[in-house]
């Protein structure tokens, strides 16, 4: 319907129609402010977050960072540096001190834990599986919500794992601690979550099939816009998928930059992985 159709004849109705379109301003401007806001809220956020042993040892020193929902956030640093623990720290696994982790804005450890758990998904170190078959073990998570994957849905989840669908019918004993460490990736994808945090997945895994993961990770962002986290202990992986990389030695992080420039950071740990990399 055209403007002036619409345009009233009576001074007041014009008032009324000049309100109208105001209106009609002020509510585009609120949205635009809106969709702006939505945008620039980190899918994480991590505020001062701290931890100590019991002892009084520090783990993790003051880590801030953001982490934007739909990039690879790619975490190195050397053995004992704190990497899994930040991890579990964005699930509450370990639970964070209060107002340091947030997700979409929300301080997690004000949010249910479970939905938490299933919304950051968090692929372990070393995964244990359930006993049963493949199958039992990604219908877990499903069958909690009392729901029952397809087998479409089965076998897409283990293309993203690389692995055959043959191994749906497969018992999980007996099965290589690559083929675990992949069944556990496909395990946590089955709970559709929106952030994937990955600690070390390729580490048992051999050349051909680490490349066919790095692959998968980079679907699961372009494809299904996940956020994800992954530590590893390959510079080289890290620079191939990650948007930005954070380097954390001792409980700090010493640096956050794009893997391009990771190259001309002066710390001496950065020069060492970049040395042994
Ligand atoms: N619950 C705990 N109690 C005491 N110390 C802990 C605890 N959890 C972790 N630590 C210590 O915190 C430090 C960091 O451990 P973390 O597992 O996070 O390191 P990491 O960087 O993942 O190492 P790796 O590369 O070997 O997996 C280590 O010195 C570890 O011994
Ligand atoms: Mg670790």
């Amino acid at each position: 319907m055209s403007k002036e159709k619409l345009l009233p004849e009576t001074g007041e109705d014009i008032h009324a129609y000049k309100d109208d379109e105001h209106k009609q301003e002020d509510d585009l401007e609120h949205t635009c402010l809106h969709i702006s806001e939505v945008k620039l809220t980190p899918k994480i956020s991590i505020k001062d977050l701290h931890r100590y042993t019991d002892s009084g040892d520090l783990i993790l020193s003051e880590i801030s960072l953001d982490i934007s929902a739909g990039s690879v956030l790619g975490i190195i640093g050397p053995s004992g540096s704190g990497k899994s623990t930040l991890l579990r720290a964005i699930n509450r696994l370990w639970e964070p001190p209060p107002a340091s982790v947030f997700l979409d804005g929300k301080d997690i450890t004000m949010l249910d834990v479970i939905s938490v758990r299933r919304r950051v998904g968090m692929l372990f170190q070393l995964p244990a599986l359930f006993d049963g078959t493949v199958a039992d073990n990604l219908n877990y998570g499903p069958s909690l919500k009392k729901e029952k994957l397809s087998l479409e849905q089965m076998e897409e989840l283990l293309k993203y794992a690389d692995l055959d669908a043959a191994f749906l019918s497969k018992s999980v004993v007996g099965l290589s601690v690559g083929q675990s460490q992949r069944v556990a990736l496909a395990r946590t994808l089955a709970n559709n979550p929106e952030v994937l945090l990955l600690d070390e997945p390729t580490s048992a895994l051999d050349p051909v099939s680490a490349q066919n993961i790095e692959e998968s990770i980079l679907d699961l962002k372009m494809q299904r816009g996940l956020t994800i986290v992954l530590v590893s202990h390959s510079l080289k992986q890290v620079q191939r998928i990650a948007d930005l990389v954070c380097v954390l030695v001792n409980g700090n992080i010493v640096e956050i930059t794009s893997p391009s420039n990771l190259q001309h950071s002066t710390h001496p740990m950065v020069q060492k992985l970049l040395d042994a990399s």
